[in-house]
């Protein structure tokens, strides 16, 4: 049972205490990126190469996947910015995390006692962010360029080649940038439920977080 229905902390029923990372219209918005990920990144590989084209079927074949396509790209890049105007100012990249990432080493070996202590987003987390804002800027600006039920026209046929070579070059280091970060979810236990629940236990916050953890028990600040 858990005691405090609308605070930041209260346990969970293991009787461990726990904080709240996201609050749930964060992760309702997070997850509707991911489902839209998941199914731009599945129709853009299905137009991408021949060998792939079956994947289409999943949208209702090929027409309806090139239809569909911008369409949910849209979502996903609406979805990401309100989720990234909540969270930038958190993933702006500090002294610590040169330090940190200088280090990753140890980090991978769980020995990251002697690192600094990690604020809302360790560099990983912060380095995949801007990633990913340049991915999608990228991806939204020659999307429309290569648009050819509606913007095409518009373009010169140089800048619509090479907006599809863009396009692809950004969609694949999305892709791989968002495998890192689906296994590094995993990987690290406690996550997940990060994102599901919306809450962590004091032993995960203290751990991968340190110094987060030690502004929201102290009441310094607020998680969206
Ligand atoms: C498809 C499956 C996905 C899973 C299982 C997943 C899982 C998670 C989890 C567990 C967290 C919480 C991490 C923490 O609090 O430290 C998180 C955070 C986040 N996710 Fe995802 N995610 C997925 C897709 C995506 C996609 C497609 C994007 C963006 C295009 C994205 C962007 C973010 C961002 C910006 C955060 C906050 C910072 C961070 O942890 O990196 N996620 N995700």
């Amino acid at each position: 049972m858990t005691h405090d229905h609308d605070s930041r902390d209260g346990r969970n029923d293991d009787g461990q205490l726990e904080i709240e990372r996201y609050r749930w219209p964060i992760r309702i918005n997070h997850w509707i990126l991911a489902i839209s990920f998941v199914l731009v990144a599945l129709s853009g590989l299905s137009l991408f190469d021949p060998a792939l084209f079956p994947l289409s079927m999943l949208f209702g074949g090929g027409p309806w996947t090139r239809i569909l396509h911008p369409f949910i790209g849209l979502v996903m890049v609406i979805a990401f910015a309100l989720l990234g105007w909540r969270m930038w100012r958190d993933n702006l990249l500090t002294k610590n995390d040169v330090t940190w990432l200088r280090d990753i080493r140890e980090v991978l070996e769980n020995k990251d006692e002697n690192l600094p202590p990690v604020g809302r987003f360790n560099a990983g987390q912060k380095l995949l962010f801007w990633t990913i804002v340049g991915c999608l800027s990228a991806l939204l600006l020659t999307g429309f360029v290569i648009w050819r039920a509606y913007f095409s026209q518009l373009f010169p046929i140089g800048l619509i080649r090479f907006s599809v070579l863009i396009h692809a070059l950004c969609g694949w280091v999305l892709i791989c940038g968002i495998i890192v970060h689906i296994y590094a979810a995993i990987w690290i236990k406690g996550s997940v439920k990060a994102m599901t629940g919306g809450k962590v236990s004091y032993g995960w916050a203290y751990k991968h977080h340190r110094s987060w953890f030690r502004e929201v028990i102290a009441g310094r600040r607020n998680n969206d």
